[in-house]
Parts: C-alpha cells; sequence; structure tokens
C-alpha cells in the first residue's frame, strides 16, 4: 500500500526526517511513536502533500505521490486527522463533515450549487451515517467551535472518514483525552474508522498503541529505531530511553 524509501526532509539545517523507511501492507495498522519533534506529523505532511520530500520517494500502491498536491493524495485514498485540529469553528457538525466529504474529487460542483438533486440528497444521507457512527448525531447542529474536545476530535476523525479513505493517518487522535475519553476514542478508531482501511496512528498514549497496532516504529531524530510488535518494542529499553520514560510508564 505504503512504500517509504530513503525519505529525507529538512527545513533549513534541520533534519526533520533523515532518511527513513517505512512499508506499510494493506490492512496494516502500524503505530508510530517517538520524542516530541521527532518527525512525526513531518512524515504524514510529507505523505499527504503538504510538504515535499527533500529526498527519497514515497509510493503509493505503486505509484510516487512524493510532491504531488494534497487535493491528488486525498483523490487516491488517503486521509487524515492533524494533531491541531483543522474543523471549521463557525460552521456546523454537519457542515464540517459535508464540506470535507466535497474536497473528494467525485463530486460535481454543479451539486453544490444547485442543491437538492438525488446525488445530494445521498450524499447529506451519507454525513448523517457518520455522524451517526461517530456518536455526534445529537450535536449535528451545533456549532463545531462550541463543542467540547472530545467530540471536536471525533468530528475530525467523521470529517477524515467522509473523505471515503483506504489509508487513513491519525495523528494523535487522543490527544489532550482523559483515560476515558481515550478509551471511547480507541473503541469508536477500531470499530468505526479501522474496518477495510489501512491505518497509520501517532500517539503518545502507549495503551492506544497496543490496543490498535499489530506494529510499533519508533522514530527519533527523524530515524526509525526499533520496529516490530507493540509487545517487543515496548519491551525494549533503548527505545524506553529515546521516549518519554514518564510517558510509557504513566501509561504502561
Ligand atoms: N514547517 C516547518 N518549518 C520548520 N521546522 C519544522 C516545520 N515542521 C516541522 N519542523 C521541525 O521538524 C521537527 C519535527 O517536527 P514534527 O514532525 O512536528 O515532530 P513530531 O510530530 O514528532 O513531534 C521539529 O524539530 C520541528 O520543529
Ligand atoms: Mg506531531
Amino acid at each position: 500500500m505504503l512504500e517509504i524509501e530513503h525519505l529525507v526532509r529538512t527545513f533549513g539545517a534541520l533534519e526533520a526526517l533523515a532518511g527513513l523507511d517505512l512499508s506499510v501492507g494493506e490492512g496494516d495498522r502500524v503505530g508510530l511513536i517517538g520524542p516530541n519533534g521527532s518527525g512525526k506529523t513531518t512524515l504524514f505532511n510529507v505523505i499527504t502533500g503538504v510538504y515535499r520530500p527533500t529526498a527519497g520517494s514515497v509510493r503509493l500502491e505503486g505509484r510516487d505521490i512524493g510532491g504531488s498536491k494534497p487535493d491528488r493524495i486525498v483523490n487516491r485514498g488517503v486521509a487524515r486527522t492533524f494533531q491541531n485540529l483543522r474543523i471549521f469553528e463557525r460552521m456546523t457538525v454537519f457542515e464540517n463533515v459535508w464540506a470535507a466529504q466535497h474536497r473528494r474529487g467525485d463530486v460535481a460542483w454543479r451539486e453544490l450549487l444547485y442543491p437538492g438533486g438525488s446525488a445530494e440528497r445521498r450524499r447529506r444521507g451519507e454525513v448523517d451515517y457518520l455522524l451517526e457512527r461517530t456518536g455526534l448525531a445529537d450535536r449535528r447542529d451545533v456549532l463545531a467551535g462550541g463543542l467540547p474536545l472530545p467530540d471536536q476530535r471525533r468530528l475530525e476523525l467523521a470529517r477524515a472518514l467522509a473523505r471515503a479513505p483506504r489509508l487513513i493517518l491519525l495523528d494523535e487522535p487522543a490527544g489532550g483525552m482523559t483515560p476515558a475519553e481515550t478509551g471511547q476514542m480507541i473503541g469508536l478508531i477500531r470499530e468505526v474508522a479501522m474496518p477495510g482501511r489501512t491505518c497509520i496512528v501517532i500517539e503518545h498514549k502507549m495503551e492506544m498503541i497496543r490496543e490498535l497496532c499489530d506494529r510499533v516504529c519508533v522514530l527519533n531524530f527523524g530515524r526509525k529505531i526499533a520496529e516490530g510488535s507493540p509487545e517487543a518494542v515496548l519491551r525494549d529499553d533503548a527505545v524506553i530511553e529515546a521516549y518519554i520514560g514518564r510517558e510509557v510508564s504513566a501509561d504502561a
């Protein structure tokens, strides 16, 4: 599904990604961990076309997408959530998901300008279905900016799912959540986001990595320092040391 080879991304003198290799097969559930600043979000930004690679390659289903425009990459079946949420605060929950769905390339702009046709009704039905699945149906007509953080993160997930991705990239989907809220998010990702999709999750909460992922990749200074099953990797002393030890033990 995704083949990353010798990927380098620099910002001035800083090497945010310093020759990263990562191979993700169809249906894989990969956890991406590492200290702050180790390059995790930068990797998502390169995969989704926000940044061009400085060197190396990103191939999606055999085709090079390194440096492609973000919209083209969405149309190739890749969607993501953002660590710093990107919802539209002054739009309702429904409108947020609807707008995300309309970034999909298969939507005719005529439908946007002349709503009410049968295709548009079907799309609105899809949005309502997604809101139902993500537990946001009763918040449908509320302004997104007024939602509590866990609901905003759920909305961010619903927006990504509205793009009908085959590969979904989740950037700290439980960031800032309590343990109970994190538990609910784990269930939502497992039951709604993951089935039928390939998934990469960045998360500091090891509980989430253990419960959702079948493989973990550890980054440090833009390089992969360990990879393997969660049980094996999270037992590795070098990993724990490179990582923020406090967070690992707090959640372990
Ligand atoms: N647009 C940018 N301009 C300059 N430096 C950046 C930019 N994006 C990321 N960086 C730097 O790249 C490094 C990796 O950042 P990031 O990928 O966000 O780390 P992580 O998500 O693992 O915490 C950090 O040192 C960060 O400051
Ligand atoms: Mg990050």
